[in-house]
C-alpha cells in the first residue's frame, strides 16, 4: 500500500496560508452603522461598511490597550474605541484623534494605525486580503470573481461552519472517494452505483484542473443537463488557497460553481457554495429546490466533519492512499511549494510537471 504522506503529520499545527483573498461574510450582513466580529486565519477582525457602502476590515484590537474595536462606535468614517475614544479612520485604520491628549501635544497621532485590511464585495461575500503578516500591501490582487457566460442568471449561496482544520476540508472537498457512501440519495447516486473512473488532470498556475471531459452518466450534472441533448462539458478546477471551480457547459447553457473553504482557525473552518447557473432558468422553483438539495448535500459533508473532528482529537496516523487521494498529495505538495517560495523569494515550484492520468472507482 501507497503511503506518502501522513496527514497526521501535516495537519496538525497547519499552516494557513496568508498572501490570498478570503470570504469573511455575506455582503448583506454589513449594512448601517452596525459594527461585525469576524474571525480569519485566527485573526479576529471587525468589520463594517463606510456611509457610501465600501466595507472595511481591521483587526478587532485597539492599539491602545486591546480592547475589541467592534465594542466602539462608528459614524460611517471613523470607528470611536469604546475605552479611552481614540477614533480611527475605517478607510485606512489611520488614527485620527486621542480625547486625552493636551492642546500642543507632541505626540504624532497620525503616525498610529490600527492593522486594517482591504476588503471588497465580490459575488455577495464580503472578502478581506490577508496579506503577510507584518507585510503592507498598498494594491492586492483583485478578489476572487466566479465566472459567468450570460448576462441574465441566477446566483446562490450556501455555507457550513466545519469543525477541523482547513487541510481536512480541503482534501475532503477534492476527496472523490466519500461521494458514493456520504452522499447516497435515491435521486443521486448509491454505493452500487460505484465505477470505475479515469480522469486526467494537468497543472495550471497554483493548482491543477481535470481536463474538460464529459461527465460520468451518474453524475448529477449528467442527470439533469441530459434533457437537452446537446454534449456535456465539465470543468474542475483547485487553486490555492482553498478554491474549488467546477463549470459544466451544455450548448448555450451553463452552471458555473466556487466552493472555498476558509480557515477560522486552526481547527475550524467554513465552506462557502456559490452557484451561478443558465440552466432552467426559465422554471421558477429552480432557485429553492437547488438551495434544498444544495443543503442537503453540504449537511452530509458537515455531519461527516463532525464525525471525523472527534477522531481527529487523538491524532490518529492517517493515510493517503492510491490515485483517489492524488489531489490531497497534491494541495499539501502545493502548499508546501508556495510555503518555500514565499519563505525564499522567486518562483514556486510548481509538483505536478505535466499531464497525469488518475484511475479510482466511485
Ligand atoms: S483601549 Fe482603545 S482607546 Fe484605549
Ligand atoms: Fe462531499
Amino acid at each position: 500500500m501507497e503511503q506518502e504522506y501522513s496527514p497526521a503529520v501535516e495537519t496538525p499545527g497547519s499552516e494557513m496560508l496568508r498572501g490570498f483573498w478570503y470570504p469573511a461574510l455575506r455582503s448583506r450582513e454589513l449594512h448601517g452603522r452596525r459594527l461585525h466580529k469576524s474571525m480569519l486565519l485566527g485573526v479576529p477582525l471587525v468589520m463594517g461598511r463606510e456611509a457610501e457602502g465600501r466595507p472595511f476590515a481591521m483587526r478587532d484590537s485597539c492599539p491602545h490597550r486591546g480592547i475589541p474595536l467592534s465594542y466602539g462606535h462608528f459614524d460611517g468614517k471613523e470607528v470611536e474605541c469604546s475605552y479611552h475614544g481614540w477614533r480611527f479612520d475605517a478607510r485606512s485604520g489611520q488614527c485620527k484623534e486621542i480625547p486625552s491628549l493636551m492642546p500642543g501635544s507632541k505626540l504624532r497621532v497620525d503616525k498610529i494605525y490600527a492593522t486594517h485590511f482591504h476588503a471588497e464585495d465580490q459575488d455577495g461575500y464580503v472578502w478581506v486580503y490577508m496579506a503577510e503578516a507584518g507585510v503592507k500591501v498598498d494594491t492586492p490582487p483583485p478578489a476572487p470573481r466566479l465566472a459567468v457566460f450570460s448576462d441574465r442568471y441566477k446566483i446562490a449561496h450556501l455555507a457550513a461552519p466545519l469543525p477541523v482544520s482547513v487541510d481536512h476540508g480541503i482534501i475532503g472537498l477534492m476527496d472523490p472517494a466519500h461521494g458514493p457512501f456520504v452522499h447516497q440519495a435515491w435521486w443521486w447516486r448509491s454505493r452500487r452505483s460505484i465505477q470505475e473512473k479515469e480522469k486526467t488532470f494537468e497543472p495550471v498556475p497554483n493548482g491543477f484542473r481535470i481536463v474538460a471531459h464529459s461527465p460520468s452518466a451518474n453524475s448529477a450534472a449528467y442527470k439533469l443537463l441530459g434533457v437537452y441533448g446537446k454534449p456535456i462539458t465539465t470543468t474542475i478546477e483547485f487553486v490555492l488557497p482553498n478554491m474549488r471551480f467546477e463549470q459544466i457547459h451544455c450548448g448555450d447553457y451553463w452552471f458555473s460553481s466556487r466552493t472555498t473553504v476558509t480557515p477560522i482557525t486552526p481547527n475550524e473552518c467554513r465552506i462557502d457554495f456559490c452557484a451561478a447557473w443558465n440552466v432552467f432558468r426559465w422554471f421558477p422553483l429552480m432557485a429553492p429546490i437547488f438551495r434544498m438539495f444544495g443543503k442537503r448535500f453540504i449537511g452530509q459533508d458537515q455531519r461527516t466533519m463532525v464525525q471525523q473532528s472527534e477522531g481527529l482529537k487523538y491524532n490518529p496516523a492517517l493515510m493517503l492512499v492510491d490515485d483517489a487521494d492524488r489531489p490531497a498529495k497534491w494541495y499539501f505538495q502545493l502548499k508546501r511549494a508556495y510555503l518555500e517560495s514565499r519563505r525564499k523569494g522567486g518562483e514556486m515550484q510548481h509538483p505536478i510537471p505535466g499531464r497525469v492520468t488518475l484511475h479510482w472507482r466511485s
